[in-house]
């Protein structure tokens, strides 16, 4: 037998009992300062503010504590599934059967130039902040990563983009962990993305990236070009909770433009709407539960099938299920 074959299956349904026995044997071998619990609810972690709990949840604060739970997680046969600024996603009102990693501590969220005019940060670091900093060094380039509600890791899992620039478009090399726990360096040349899409990081973990701006300026021009964006995304997307864009655009086309033209702005089921904003996000007007926004997902897609024959994917992550076991 491989040793595959004998490890336990991610998918095999776990009793309350085996995730308690799975807590009690990992929290030992991990440092003090590594917060670690059982049922942590998401709802507030994410953007949409929907959802159930993790029944497992950890903060890791060092690569070593990482290691610690990623290896024990394979040998229990238990999934794990990164959480970012959870702006990404929506949770499932029975919550995640898995362990739900965040690297919100701030050991992850480095910022440091380098000599060469690059500059490596944590996966951990929120775009805010990366764009906050790197204006005070007047480094331009990054200014597109204004607004976008993420962090460093969960940017570069999505290879996300706003404003025409892809975060690869930046990237020079990414620092990550492997599912068994290895550390690699991979350079972008070698890597393979795509829009909405990173194949490296689809089971892998991203700890820092090595990021090259385009060219350098006073810290006051790069303020300016990132106020002119923050400008434009308000005027054109909605202020509350969602989970930005829900659907891809489909090739040469736009989700919004579709969803809109099919008369769906307002669409209601209980409190999860399509914005009257932008039609490609769903908007929580309170109460709503994922159930809700699902039934929603399911209506849209449905009327833009039927009205212009367009088959919309969904582009937020539907967190620890495939969309297609819910669509
Ligand atoms: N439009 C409508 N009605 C709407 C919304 C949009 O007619 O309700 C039209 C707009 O007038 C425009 C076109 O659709 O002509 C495209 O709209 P927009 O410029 O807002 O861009 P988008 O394609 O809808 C993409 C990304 C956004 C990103 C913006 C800005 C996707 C799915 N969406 O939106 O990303 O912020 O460009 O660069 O790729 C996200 O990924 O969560 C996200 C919000």
């Amino acid at each position: 037998m491989t040793v595959e074959q004998r490890l336990p299956r991610v998918d095999e349904p776990k009793s309350a009992e085996s995730w308690a026995e799975f807590f009690a044997a990992v929290k030992p071998g991990l440092s003090a300062r590594t917060k670690f619990t059982r049922e942590e609810p998401l709802a507030t972690k994410t953007t949409m503010r929907v959802g159930g709990a993790a029944r497992v949840y950890a903060e890791p604060t060092s690569v070593a504590d990482l290691q610690v739970l990623l290896r024990a997680a394979r040998t229990w046969g238990v999934a794990v599934h990164m959480l970012g600024r959870g702006s990404n996603l929506i949770v499932p009102d029975d919550g995640v059967e898995g362990l739900v990693v965040a690297l919100a501590h701030e050991a992850w969220a480095g910022f440091a130039p380098r000599g060469d005019g690059c500059v490596t940060v944590g996966a951990g670091l929120r775009l805010k902040n990366l764009c906050g900093l790197a204006a005070k060094a007047g480094l331009v380039g990054f200014e597109f990563l204004e607004g976008i509600p993420g962090n460093v890791g969960g940017a570069l899992r999505m290879n996300a983009g706003a404003m025409g620039g892809w975060m690869f478009d930046v990237v020079e090399d990414v620092s990550l962990m492997t599912i068994e726990g290895d550390v690699r360096t991979l350079a972008k040349a070698t890597m393979h993305v795509g829009y909405r899409h990173c194949a490296e990081l689809h089971d892998a973990i991203a700890l820092a990236a090595v990021l090259r701006p385009a060219t350098t300026s006073d810290a006051e021009a790069v303020k300016r070009q990132m106020d002119a964006y923050s400008r434009k995304r308000h005027e054109s997307q909605p202020r509350e909770p969602s989970a930005g864009c829900i659907f891809k655009n489909p090739p040469e086309n736009s989700a919004g433009r579709l969803i809109d033209a099919c008369g769906l702005k307002g669409a209601r089921v209980g409190d999860a709407e399509v914005s009257l904003t932008h039609a490609n996000f769903i908007v929580n007007r309170g109460s709503a539960t994922a159930a809700d926004v699902l039934e929603l997902v399911r209506q849209v897609r449905a009327r833009v099938q039927a009205i212009k024959g367009v088959d919309l994917e969904p582009e937020v992550l539907l967190y620890g299920k495939n969309w297609k076991d819910v669509l």
